[in-house]
Order: structure tokens, then C-alpha cells, then sequence
């Protein structure tokens, strides 16, 4: 059967196809919707204890980063925005996701409380101008876009505070942190500016993650019946971090990474939860030795869908062993586990992420940085919503507060408050 994406393949994708050609073809009339298997592993899993913790976190080594595409980017504009930065904290992320390499990006001004963390996101992203904090940065007039990787608990304040100076915002992970009312003032703020809001959500653009929404949205799984997705991270000490945020983090005040395998690749929320914990042995994680009053170093979510179906949803601190973000999907068409995809969708859409431009790097976990960032760009070029706006951002982050509440309360079904674009 002729495939109109064909002269695009790239080898990767060419192997999924013939994968699907050889195996499918024959398997297709005979077992119907359960026939076909594609097995294409791309994914790899991390030995995080041979990394030191900035590397670790920054998913720079252990974690899969993507290929190039090989088909060629096209510009959308000649147009440069000018792009201020804050953030660059341990996982040095302000210069992690490529702007500075950008063709359609000038990176204009830099900023971290910190001097020589500021002067090193300076140096990284070849930038003249510094400020001494975003509060400052977002004063100045030239700037159209704000990338916001300062430290978790600060995401909302800083975005909100952007918005309202008219800028464009991107945001690292979670959207808001632990706080339903700044949910909503994030919501608002994005609303009242007119402005484009986007959450750098990594899992988005891990391969299988896009692979999944590709799929789904070419109707290869039907409504998805049931969905996982998982972080592990085993921190025994907790990673450094601003004011000590990640000091007996609970595990769902940090549940994008795991839920993107549900609303990343649908588009859709979560609508109630039961979420379970287990009482840590690591010190950091008792409730006595933490902030936050966290007992939990692990805690397990199983979500009802906007589409009636169910999604479980783990993340932990406190568990040696594999680590990372990985998902698998199960629909009433079909099934997909990392690369491999059994189902009746025939021939199978463009499954690989789009074309970078030149000197942008996929970058780390799993090759989304160069993509999230590109999206960001060309969607404020394109004047449209970017994948992750924010009402997919707060519906990928607020879904963990409320797990951690009913965690708290031992599983308690608790709804989850809807956020909407109208
Ligand atoms: N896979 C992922 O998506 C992923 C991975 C790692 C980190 N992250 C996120 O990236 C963000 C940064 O992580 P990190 O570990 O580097 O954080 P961090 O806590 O180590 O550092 C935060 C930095 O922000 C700076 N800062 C705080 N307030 C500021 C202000 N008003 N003006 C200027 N600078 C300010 C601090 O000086 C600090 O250097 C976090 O929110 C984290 O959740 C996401």
C-alpha cells in the first residue's frame, strides 16, 4: 500500500514500517485488532549511580538522546525574538534546552540570585546582558519571551509575574507547585496577557511518548481503557537544590513526568484519584525531617480518565533500581509499549519528531529539550497554542497535588478540579 510519507522516512522510521509490513501484512486478516507487533526498541535505561547528581537529574547521561531527523527544518520566519533567561541551579537547565542555538532566538539578557551561577548561564548562552534577578529581567522592555528554570516552588510566581509584564512564558516542570490557587492564578494570568504559555515537560517528546500521540491521534488506540506511566528516581540524599525544595519532596508534587504518558498523549485530564503511600525509610522522607510534613517516598495514583478510563501513575524517591520515565498505553484499537505498537492502524502516521533546525541538539532526556524548546519558539512565530499550553500544564500537574492529598488520607477518592481554555 502506498504511504503518502514515505520519501520522508528516516531509517528508524523506515523499521518500524517494514517491521509492520513484514509481520503485519500476514497477521492483519487473520488475528484482526490483537495481529500485529511492532517491536522497535529505541529506549535505554540508566545506571544513574556511575553520574554525579547534576548529570543525573539533567537526564545528560543513562538516558536515551534521540537522533537527529533527517529530514531537513524549514523556517517558519525570518524573525529573531529576543529570549531572557532565568535559572541556572544545579541541573544548569537556563541554558540546557538550546535558545542560544536557535536561528529564529537572540538569547537577550540572562539572570540567577546567584552571581557566578549567573555569570555561568551567561557564558553557556553567549549573552552580554545580566540581571540580577528575573523580577529585574522582566523589566525590560525588549524582551518578548521568558524561559522560567528557576527552582520548582517559584515556577507560578515567576510566570504569573512575566505574563503580566506582557512576555511570553516557558516554563520548566511542574507548572505550579503544591498550590491549587495557583493554578488558577496561572490560568488567569495566561488569559488576561493574551500571551503564550508553555510547560517544558520532557516525557512529551521522549520518542514513544510522540510515537503514542501520533498513533492516538490517527485513531490507532481508539480511547485509551487504560494507561501507565512511571519516574523513578532514587534519591537517598535529596539532589541540591534552591532553599532545599527537593528536601522530602512529595513524590506527586512533582507527577508530570509519569502523567504525560496519559495527557501528552491524548490531550485529555484526569477527573478523580485514589493515590497510596508508603511510609519511608529514608530519613528525609519522614514526615518529621521535611517541610512539607511528607511522610511518603513513593506514591501511586490510579486516575479516572476525561474519557472513562483508568490511568496508574507512579512516582518514587525511595526505591533502588531502574530509573527514568517510561510509559505504555492500552486502547480499545490497540497497545503500545515502548517502541511497539500492535493494532489494526495501518499504515502507521510519521512517527518520528520533527526536524530541528541547524546546531540545535535533541539534547537530554530523551531528546526532548531541542524539540520542547523549538516548539515554544515556532509557536509564538506561528501565533498558535504550543503543545503543552497551559491548560495541559496544569492538567499534568494539579491531578499529582490532589494524589498527594488523598495519599495523605490513605486513598481517599478526591476529584480533581477541571481547567478549561474558554
Ligand atoms: N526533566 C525535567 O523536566 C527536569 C529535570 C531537572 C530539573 N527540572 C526543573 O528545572 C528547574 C531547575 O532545576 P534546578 O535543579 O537547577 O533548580 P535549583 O533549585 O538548583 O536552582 C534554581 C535556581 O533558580 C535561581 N532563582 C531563584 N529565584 C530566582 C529569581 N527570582 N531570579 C533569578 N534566579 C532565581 C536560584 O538562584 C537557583 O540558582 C526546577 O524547577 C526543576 O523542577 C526539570
Amino acid at each position: 500500500m502506498g504511504d503518502p510519507n514515505n520519501e520522508l522516512r528516516t531509517p528508524f522510521e523506515e523499521e518500524v514500517h517494514s517491521a509492520f509490513d513484514r509481520r503485519g501484512f500476514l497477521q492483519r486478516s487473520a488475528a484482526g485488532l490483537a495481529g500485529l507487533a511492532l517491536s522497535v526498541r529505541v529506549s535505554g535505561g540508566g545506571n544513574a549511580s556511575a553520574q554525579t547528581p547534576g548529570e543525573e537529574i539533567l537526564g545528560a547521561a543513562g538516558v536515551k538522546t534521540a537522533d537527529r531527523s533527517k529530514r531537513l527544518w524549514e523556517a517558519v520566519s525570518d524573525r529573531k525574538i529576543r529570549v531572557g533567561i532565568a535559572g541556572f541551579g544545579v541541573c544548569q537547565f537556563g541554558a540546557a534546552f538550546g535558545f542560544q542555538n536557535h536561528p529564529n532566538v537572540t538569547v537577550a539578557a540572562v539572570t540567577d540570585l546567584i552571581p557566578d551561577r549567573c555569570a555561568g548561564l551567561a557564558k553557556a548562552c553567549r549573552c552580554d546582558t545580566t540581571y540580577p534577578s528575573l523580577e529585574a529581567m522582566i523589566g525590560d522592555d525588549s524582551l518578548e519571551a521568558i524561559f522560567v528554570a528557576t527552582d520548582a516552588p517559584r515556577h507560578a510566581r515567576h510566570c504569573v509575574a512575566a505574563l503580566k509584564r506582557g512576555k511570553h512564558v516557558a516554563c520548566a516542570v511542574p507548572a505550579v507547585f503544591g498550590s491549587v490557587d495557583e493554578a488558577h492564578e496561572l490560568l488567569s494570568a495566561v488569559k488576561t496577557s493574551g500571551r503564550k504559555y508553555m510547560l517544558f515537560e520532557t516525557s512529551a517528546f521522549h520518542a514513544e511518548n510522540h510515537a503514542m500521540r501520533q498513533i492516538y491521534r490517527a485513531g490507532g488506540f481508539g480511547k485509551l481503557v487504560y494507561s501507565e506511566g512511571e519516574y523513578y528516581h532514587y534519591m537517598a540524599e535529596p539532589i541540591d537544590s534552591y532553599e532545599g525544595w527537593r528536601v522530602g519532596l512529595p513524590p506527586q508534587f512533582y507527577p508530570t513526568h509519569s502523567n504525560a504518558y496519559y495527557v501528552a498523549v491524548t490531550g485529555g485530564r484526569f477527573t478523580e484519584v485514589s493515590c497510596m503511600g508508603m511510609p519511608s525509610v529514608i530519613p528525609h522522607l519522614q514526615k518529621e525531617n521535611n517541610r512539607y510534613r511528607n511522610p511518603f517516598g513513593t506514591e501511586i495514583a490510579l486516575f479516572r480518565t476525561s474519557e472513562g478510563g483508568m490511568a496508574r501513575m507512579a512516582v518514587s524517591w525511595d526505591s533502588p533500581g531502574f530509573e527514568g520515565e517510561v510509559g505504555r498505553v492500552r486502547g480499545q484499537r490497540g497497545s503500545m509499549t515502548g517502541m511497539a505498537y500492535q493494532g489494526s492502524l495501518s499504515p502507521l502516521p510519521l512517527l518520528e519528531p520533527p526536524p530541528l533546525p541547524p546546531g540545535v541538539d535533541p539534547g537530554g532526556h530523551g531528546g526532548s529539550h531541542g524539540q520542547l524548546m523549538n516548539e515554544f519558539v515556532t509557536a509564538i512565530l506561528q501565533d498558535r497554542e504550543p503543545l503543552i499550553d497551559v491548560v495541559q500544564a496544569l492538567n499534568l500537574t494539579v491531578s499529582g497535588i490532589i494524589a498527594h492529598q488523598s495519599a495523605l488520607r490513605d486513598g481517599e477518592l478526591l476529584k480533581i478540579p477541571a481547567f478549561n481554555r474558554g
